[in-house]
């Protein structure tokens, strides 16, 4: 499928796990893509083997000159930009609301959530000004169903889906549709840290999700590359949740 040739992607958080399966999928379906990532040598690594198609540049979302130079990147190297896929997230942390420092409540809302905010602050003018395009928030399902120990994420995650509903309310008549995904649990390095293995990973969070399984990268960069595609043009201010039935029970 080429359903994306011709256009740029900016990702902002592509240097590993589901960001850098949606670097790979968009250039699959035809795209040149910017990973921008705060990890600058693993996101060249993966532009490199991508190709003349893939540019790297370091990234911190959370600063706005920063996201502000990678919009530039894009602008610089490929002239133009059609979608911004904003995948970023800092570390989990483990805490309810009475455990949890002030200082890990605010990276994780400042990565999700402003991150989201400045990369769209920037990057949208420029998809406008080429004739429209998507924007695609990476979410949860946790930001749909809560969990336990996950105030942070919980709450950054949710904030991420409703900020794409009312950035689609404003955008819409620039034709920039913007859309939240939501992921359920998926084989990362990010999930698989916190399991001895792949297995135990599966058969500890397989089980509530109705599929019986968790996720692979590529699952929820097929859906990300759908949202980015005309495949999606009638589609706006909608959170879609790959999150393999986890949150339908
Ligand atoms: N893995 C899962 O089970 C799962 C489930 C649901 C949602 N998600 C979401 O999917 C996204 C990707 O998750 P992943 O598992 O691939 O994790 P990951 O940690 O591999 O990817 C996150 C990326 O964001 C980058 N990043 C972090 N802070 C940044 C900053 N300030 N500026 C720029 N880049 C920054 C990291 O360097 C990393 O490359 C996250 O938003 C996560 O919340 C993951």
């Amino acid at each position: 499928m080429n359903r994306l040739d011709g256009s740029v992607v900016l990702i902002a958080g592509a240097a590993s796990g589901i960001g850098a399966a949606i670097a790979r999928r968009c250039v699959a379906e035809g795209a040149s893509v910017v990973c921008a990532d705060q990890e600058l040598a693993a996101a060249q690594a993966l532009a490199d083997g991508l190709g003349a198609a893939a540019a790297a540049c370091h990234c911190d979302v959370t600063d706005a000159a920063s996201a502000c130079g990678a919009v530039g990147i894009a602008r610089q190297r490929f002239g133009r930009l059609d979608g911004l896929v904003h995948n970023a997230a800092a570390p989990s942390t483990n805490a309810n609301v009475v455990d949890l420092d002030e200082h890990s409540w605010r990276r994780e809302l400042d990565v999700s959530l402003t991150g989201a905010f400045l990369m769209s602050k920037f990057a949208v003018p420029l998809i406008a000004a080429g004739g429209g395009g998507s924007v695609v928030f990476i979410g949860s399902q946790f930001g749909r169903v809560a969990t336990s120990r996950a105030v942070a994420y919980c709450a950054a995650k949710a904030g991420l889906i409703h900020l794409a509903k009312a950035m689609a309310v404003d955008h819409a008549p620039d034709k920039v549709r913007v859309n939240s995904l939501s992921p359920g649990a998926v084989a990362t390095a990010r999930l698989l840290r916190r399991f001895p293995d792949y297995e135990a990973a599966n058969a500890g969070l397989g089980p509530a999700h109705l599929l019986g399984r968790i996720a692979e990268p590529d699952e929820i960069a097929a859906a990300a590359a759908f949202l980015l595609s005309s495949d999606a043009s009638f589609v706006t201010g909608s959170d879609m949740l790959v999150d393999g039935g986890y949150a339908t029970r």
